[in-house]
Parts: C-alpha cells; sequence; structure tokens
C-alpha cells in the first residue's frame, strides 16, 4: 500500500499526540457532563478508537452512518442516515466523530438530525481533518485534529474505493490511481 501514496501528509507520531490533545480538551469540556460519542462510520473508527482512549470523563459509545445519494456518478448532495443510533439520544450533550470534514453535507445533516429527530440536547462536532477549501455548507467542527490542503487523502480510517483505512499515517495518494 505504501507505494501508491505520494507523500505522507500527517505522519503517525503527529496523529498520535494531537488526538491525545484532543482528548484531553474535549475531558475538560465535558467535565462533569455525561456525553455520548457518536462515531460516523465507516470512515470515522479509527479516529474514534484512538480519540476515546484520550478521554478520562464517563462517556457512552454509538454509531451512525450517512451516505450521500446522487445520479450515481455525481452526489446530489442529499445525505441520509442508513445506520442509526442505537441508544436514546434524547436530551443528551452528543459529540459526533468523523475523519473529514469536506463539503460539510455529512456533518451538517447528522448533527440536525441528531438534534431534530433523536432529540440530543446538544451536539458538538470533532474531526481529525478540515479541508476547509472544499466547503460547500456553512459549517465548522468544534475540535479539528489538523487543517488539510485540498488533495486527496488516505489512510487512518480514509479509504480510496473502501481501501487504504488501515494505513497508519494520512498520506496523498498517487493521482494516476484515482484518475479513472
Ligand atoms: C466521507 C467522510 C465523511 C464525509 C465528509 O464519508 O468519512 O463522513 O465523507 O464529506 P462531506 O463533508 O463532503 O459530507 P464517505 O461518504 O466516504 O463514507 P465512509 O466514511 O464510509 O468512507
Amino acid at each position: 500500500m505504501d507505494q501508491d501514496i505520494d507523500r505522507v501528509l500527517v505522519h503517525e507520531r503527529r496523529i498520535r499526540d494531537r488526538v491525545a490533545e484532543l482528548g484531553a480538551r474535549i475531558s475538560r469540556d465535558y467535565e462533569g457532563k455525561d456525553v455520548t460519542v457518536v462515531a460516523l462510520l465507516k470512515g470515522g473508527v479509527v479516529f474514534l478508537s484512538d480519540l476515546i482512549r484520550s478521554i478520562s470523563v464517563p462517556m457512552h459509545l454509538d454509531f451512525a452512518w450517512a451516505s450521500s445519494y446522487g445520479d450515481g456518478t455525481t452526489s446530489s448532495g442529499n445525505v441520509a442516515l442508513r445506520v442509526m443510533p442505537d441508544t436514546s439520544l434524547r436530551g443528551r450533550h452528543v459529540l459526533l466523530v468523523d475523519d473529514i470534514l469536506d463539503t460539510g453535507r455529512t456533518l451538517a445533516r447528522v448533527s440536525a438530525e441528531l438534534r431534530d429527530r433523536f432529540g440530543a440536547a446538544e451536539v458538538k462536532t470533532c474531526v481529525l481533518l478540515d479541508k476547509a477549501a472544499r466547503r460547500e455548507v456553512d459549517v465548522r467542527a468544534d475540535y479539528v485534529g489538523f487543517e488539510v490542503e485540498n488533495v486527496f487523502v488516505v489512510g487512518y480510517g480514509l479509504d480510496f474505493a473502501d481501501r487504504y483505512r488501515n494505513l497508519p499515517y494520512i498520506g496523498v495518494l498517487k493521482p494516476h490511481l484515482y484518475a479513472n
């Protein structure tokens, strides 16, 4: 897999240090509150598993899975939940965790659903990567690991055609691999 990577954008060690910092901040901010971490499948799970081990306050864990649907070749920008949280979120403080904030459609839509449909009292968001140059919806994450440039990144949960999620670092995929 390493041979498909043009360059490493965020090394394993930097990810580890930053995730620990985020976990410490989250632990301070949620002191005395009962937080439910909701992770977005699939990409968010690698980040999630490291992040929650840096969170020192009591927490609950749940999952959701959102997908875009469109005309097949381009996304229509419509995002729907295809896996719902399993526990009641009514009145709860939710921290929504995902790997990357790109156009912003997923985070905006899922945050709104967790509030409006599932009754969360508060939804804050935590992403490992923020690709601000791609933003189409006015959404900001409360906790951000790294701002990244507009390049195709894989690894640490992020995929191309469902591959590369298990790379321990964030890398830029060689363009010829996704050009067609
Ligand atoms: C990716 C990523 C985010 C979303 C961000 O998920 O994991 O959830 O896209 O994009 P947006 O800001 O433009 O909405 P993807 O649909 O690739 O699913 P996956 O996590 O299962 O790979």
